[in-house]
């Protein structure tokens, strides 16, 4: 059987009922349509019929025109050996002159590239043209060293001009960069770094965010010294700072002087189209998270497509993607997809709460920001704190520079998209409900702003030539109106292209033999509308959870749980959350009897400081309770659906006959 075990599928029927019953439909309004790229429903079913016809060839013509290939491609799809699906494989590129050198020649040279917003609101700003050379000096560098085409570079770097240089300049040298998140702890990065075998890390002294101050070094040097990472050479530090840091002479360099110096040229060099332009860590259904590995030419191609489509990007937009580059909404809709686009963007090294929940309003008013892309719970979370504090309220700003809203990383409730629609949006702007995962690269289910009529809560419909459907465990084809799993038939040029080290567990988790061995399986639930076909993305069918918009696995967690020597057993289940989507509520054996009382809170309270520190912050359960044991059929399994029950604190309504031990029901409703 393919997903969770022992998911009731009725647990989150409320949810289902609540979109399914969204009888409001929002028509993109008429000047957008008249102006956008993709514009009107014609223009989009026109493209699907392209795909339709000529698959292959449509994704080649759109390759030959949107990127500037070193050598021209003459394969297209190569699927002889599926699912490990080539595209446009006997091409060559670099995608870091797609993103900077294409623009020293086609008049945007002295247009504004990135400007940066610090935490503490100092703005600065580079050009195409200093990007460019900012890049070159950054390659020119890491080539010094002797980092070469095929290495593995980790970056550990804060939202800057400097973390979006390091990505290209991996790229413009044909190193694969892997870029991890600044909130991940000492352990996750030691455990990435020598996943991908990084012969260098590229940091930052300091993260600033909030006020708050995270010492990236010191951690790259904790990380480093608890061993096992014996491919690192060079750790390079960007000065962000300049605050005290350990130094080891031997091993590491300031940016400023590797840098310093260096020409402002560098000769890009050419990669195969299937060359692995990055592998980016995330958390699967067991406790070690997946490299995501990405190709060349098809992502790039997708990252330009999906600018141009979703977001109708134009010369003049000014655009903001509030992702971290350590996420791959970062990858692909603050790096790569902007630049190869030429669009000047706003890159924010801060949190939308600092130093109040107006900052991103203010941030749009002052930037004059016409492109808006965050995520629900961003926006769930700003709703709060404007009802708290009313000066914070959109309505207290001028927002008339927006014109397309976009929405990314989890399902958004109609009410929060509505609050979006009518306070941020002004009700004249789109928005774009994006559905897609680190796996897909880019959007692959959304509307289009010119043209499609929008729902809220629905991500509407896939993009031209994404054959998604919602089908049955066995493969099968469901009908509109019933949920199921949610599938891409055919394969795409940005889809993942393998997990780093692990073939056969891509194999197993994307394109299990159960639905033929070379279907998608996105790991989400779906349902379309009885009408329109629309998707409404249900929730993960894995033990994965999403809080924030962050994926974790309940694995991940109960493995740093039970490496806590005072902890025996420990179960994690997601429950449903107002703001964050889902929290993370611990179920703990512990070797020693049962805490109680006070006892109980100073080490749930312990346990979830050590999830912090071994994972990252983001993981750190809201709750923890403990138990003498877990509920348990009598062949040893966990219930988890029983917990996820007690987890809401709701009543037990299912049949608990295979239950070993029911008295355990009783001790584990008690929350601390
Ligand atoms: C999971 C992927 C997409 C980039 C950021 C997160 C959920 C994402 C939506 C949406 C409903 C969504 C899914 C998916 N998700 N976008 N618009 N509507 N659910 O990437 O960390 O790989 O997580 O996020 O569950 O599988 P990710």
């Amino acid at each position: 059987m393919v997903g969770k075990q022992d998911t009731e599928p009725e647990e989150n029927m409320s949810d289902i009922e609540s979109f399914k019953q969204e009888q409001r439909v929002f028509d993109p309004p008429a000047d957008f349509v008249a102006n956008a790229a993709i514009s009107g429903m014609d223009a989009y079913r026109a493209m699907c019929a392209e795909a339709e016809e000529d698959y292959e060839g449509f994704w080649a013509r759109l390759a030959q025109q949107n990127i500037q290939w070193t050598k021209p491609f003459t394969k297209r799809l190569d699927a002889s050996n599926a699912p490990f699906y080539k595209w446009f494989e006997d091409g060559e590129l670099n995608v870091a002159t797609n993103c900077l050198d294409r623009h020293l020649t086609n008049g945007n040279a002295d247009k504004t590239a990135l400007i940066f917003e610090s935490d503490d609101a100092k703005v600065s700003s580079v050009t195409y043209r200093e990007l460019y050379e900012r890049v070159c000096k950054f390659a020119n560098g890491l080539k010094s060293l002797g980092v070469q085409k095929g290495d593995r570079v980790v970056i550990y770097m804060p939202m800057s001009i400097e973390g979006i240089s390091a990505m290209l300049a991996c790229a413009r040298i044909g190193a694969t960069h892997s870029v991890v998140f600044g909130g991940f702890s000492a352990k996750s990065l030691q455990e990435r770094i020598i996943d991908a075998g990084a012969v260098a890390v590229l940091t930052a002294d300091y993260q600033v965010r909030g006020g708050r101050q995270l010492p990236l070094k010191a951690i790259v040097d904790e990380a480093l010294d608890m061993g096992g990472c014996d491919t690192i050479r060079k750790v390079i530090v960007y000065q962000r700072t300049g605050a005290d840091v350990n130094f080891n002479k031997d091993r590491d360099l300031w940016l400023h002087d590797l840098v310093d110096g260096q020409k402002a040229e560098c000769e890009p060099v050419p990669v195969g189209a299937e060359h692995p332009l990055f592998i980016l860590y995330t958390s699967g259904s067991t406790g070690k998270p997946k490299g995501v590995q990405h190709s060349s030419g098809g992502y790039l191609l997708w990252s330009m497509l999906t600018m141009k489509w979703s977001f109708d990007i134009k010369p003049e937009d000014i655009y903001w993607c509030t992702a971290d580059i350590g996420w791959i909404t970062g990858h692909t809709y603050v790096t790569y997809g902007p630049l190869a686009c030429g669009a000047t963007q706003i890159v924010f090294e801060g949190v939308p709460t600092y130093p109040n929940a107006g900052r991103f309003w203010d941030m749009v008013q002052r930037h004059k920001i016409s492109i808006f892309y965050t995520a629900p719970t961003a926006i769930r979370s700003l709703i709060k704190a404007s009802e708290a504090d009313p000066k914070t309220h959109p309505r207290e700003y001028d927002l008339s520079s927006l014109r397309l809203l976009g929405s990314v990383g989890e399902p958004i409730n109609p009410e929060a998209w509505m609050w979006y629609y009518k306070n941020v949006g002004g009700e004249r702007c789109p928005i774009a409900d994006t559905f897609w995962q680190t796996e897909t690269g880019g959007h692959v289910i959304t509307p289009l702003p010119g043209a499609t009529p929008m729902v809220p809560g629905s991500c509407t419909l896939p993009l031209p030539g994404i054959a998604a459907a919602v089908v049955d465990d066995a493969g099968h084809d469901l009908p509109n109106g019933k949920g199921g799993l949610l599938v891409i038939k055919k394969p795409w040029p940005s889809m993942i292209r393998n997990i780093w080290n692990d073939p056969e567990r891509f194999t197993k988790s994307y394109f299990p033999q159960e639905l033929g061995g070379t279907t998608y399986l996105a790991g989400d639930g779906a349902i379309r509308n009885e009408e329109t076909g629309y998707f409404t993305i249900t929730g993960r069918i894995d033990d994965v959870l999403n809080i924030s918009g962050h994926r974790l696995g309940t694995a991940e967690i109960e493995s740093a749980l039970v490496a806590n020597p005072i902890v025996a057993e420990a179960a994690v289940v997601g429950k449903p959350d107002d703001t964050t989507g889902e929290s993370i509520c611990a179920f703990v054996v512990l070797k020693r009897t049962r805490p109680e009382g006070d006892d109980a809170k100073a080490i749930a309270k312990e346990l979830r400081e050590w999830v912090a520190k071994e994972i990252s912050p983001i993981a750190r359960p809201r709750e923890i309770r403990f138990g003498d044991n877990l509920p348990k059929t009598r062949s040893g399994k966990i219930m988890r659906r029983l917990l996820r029950v007690i987890a809401k604190d709701e009543e037990i309504t299912q049949d608990i006959s295979t239950l070993e031990n029911p008295a355990i029901l009783e001790q584990l409703k008690q929350a601390q």
